[in-house]
C-alpha cells in the first residue's frame, strides 16, 4: 500500500496531469458522464440517448485533455496536511530520512523537489544544511512558511519537472511516492533530467519510492479494494499497459457522499536506473527503507541514491 496515496485519507495525494475528477471537491461539482446526460437530456425510454450525449461527451474530454498540472494540494488539503500525515512526522518515521539525508548533503546545500509543507526540509534545515525547496502548490509553501524555522529554508512555486532555481546542490531528494504524480514516464524523467541539472558533479539524488505492488492483484483483475467499511471505500484501478493507477475514495459525511480520484504512475526500481542514466546518473545505493534496510524481492518500498557522473 503506498503511503502517501492516503489509504486511510481520502483526500491528500500528489498532483498530476488533468485526467479525471478532482479529488478535492465534492462529485456533485465534477463534469461527468451524469452531466452530460442532464445537460444534454439525453434519456429516451430510460435508455442513453448516444446522439444527444455525444457532443457533450467530447466537450468533456476536450477539458479533460488540457494540461495545465493539476494541483491536489490546495488550501483545504494543505490546511489539514500535518494532522492527516500525523504518522509520517513521528520521529521514528522521520527521524532516519532526516539523518540518512543530512548525510549525504554534508556541507552542501539541498534541493527538495515537492517540499509541500516542510516535514523533512525543517529539520534538516536544524541539521544545519540549507534546504531550497520546489513546490507546485501555493498552499503547501503557505503552511511551510508559517512555521517556525521557516526562515532558514527558501522555497520556489513550480513544477518539479521543468522548474529551475539557482546554483547547483550537493544533493537532490524527492520523497514519500512524489515521482508517482507524474503520470506519464516522459514526465519522470524529465524530473530525473532536472535533478540532475541540480546537481553539482558528484551530487547525490536520492528517492523514495514504493516498489509496484502488483503482486497484490489477482490474476486477471485490475481494482483493487483497499479500505471497505460501512462509510468508506477505498480501490485502486490499473492500467497494466501504461502503468497507470487510479485510487478512488468513497465515503459518507453526514448526508453527503464524497467521491475523490487521483491518478498516478506506478514505477520499477530499474525503470529508475534508466530515467537516472538519461540524466547523466548512475545507482549509487538502494536501501529497503530509510535505515538502510537491504534491498529485497519482499521490500515494498525503495530509498534509492544515484550519482551525477556527467
Ligand atoms: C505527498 S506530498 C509530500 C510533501 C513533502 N515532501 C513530505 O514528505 O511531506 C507531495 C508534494 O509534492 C507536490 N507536488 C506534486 N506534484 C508536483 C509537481 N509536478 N511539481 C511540484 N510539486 C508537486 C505536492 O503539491 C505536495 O506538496
Amino acid at each position: 500500500m503506498v503511503r502517501h496515496r492516503m489509504v486511510r485519507r481520502v483526500d491528500e495525494n500528489c498532483g498530476g496531469d488533468v485526467q479525471g475528477p478532482s479529488p478535492t471537491r465534492p462529485a456533485g461539482e465534477r463534469h461527468t458522464l451524469g452531466d452530460a446526460e442532464t445537460e444534454a437530456g439525453p434519456r429516451a425510454g430510460g435508455r442513453l440517448h448516444i446522439a444527444a450525449t455525444l457532443p457533450v461527451l467530447l466537450k468533456h474530454l476536450r477539458h479533460t485533455r488540457v494540461v495545465p498540472r493539476k494541483n491536489y494540494f490546495d488550501e483545504p488539503v494543505a490546511a489539514r496536511y500535518d494532522e492527516t500525515s500525523a504518522e509520517m512526522f513521528d520521529p521514528q518515521v522521520l527521524d532516519p530520512a532526516v539523518d540518512f539525508l543530512a548525510d549525504l548533503a554534508g556541507d552542501g546545500p539541498a534541493l527538495e523537489l515537492g517540499i509541500g509543507t516542510g516535514r523533512i526540509a525543517l529539520p534538516l534545515a536544524q541539521h544545519g544544511v540549507h534546504v531550497h525547496g520546489i513546490d507546485l502548490s501555493p498552499a503547501m509553501i503557505e503552511q511551510l512558511r508559517a512555521k517556525s524555522g521557516a526562515d532558514a529554508v527558501t522555497t520556489t512555486i513550480g513544477d518539479i519537472a521543468t522548474a529551475t532555481v539557482e546554483g547547483t546542490f550537493a544533493l537532490v531528494y524527492l520523497v514519500w511516492n512524489t515521482i508517482m504524480n507524474l503520470t506519464t514516464q516522459d514526465e519522470q524523467v524529465e524530473v530525473f533530467r532536472n535533478a540532475a541539472a541540480h546537481l553539482e558533479p558528484g551530487g547525490y539524488f536520492v528517492v523514495e519510492v514504493m516498489v509496484p505492488d502488483l503482486q497484490r492483484l489477482p490474476p486477471g483483475e485490475t481494482v483493487r479494494p483497499f479500505t471497505v467499511t460501512p462509510t468508506r471505500l477505498g480501490f485502486d484501478q490499473y492500467d497494466i499497459a501504461s502503468q497507470g493507477l487510479v485510487s478512488n475514495h468513497y465515503w459518507i459525511d453526514g448526508d453527503h457522499v464524497h467521491v475523490e480520484s487521483q491518478p498516478f504512475r506506478y514505477v520499477w526500481p530499474s525503470e529508475l536506473d534508466l530515467m537516472a542514466r538519461i540524466a547523466g546518473m548512475t545507482l549509487h545505493q538502494r536501501w529497503g527503507g530509510w535505515n538502510r534496510e537491504p534491498f529485497t524481492g519482499e521490500s515494498t518500498t525503495h530509498v534509492s541514491v544515484w550519482t551525477k557522473t556527467e
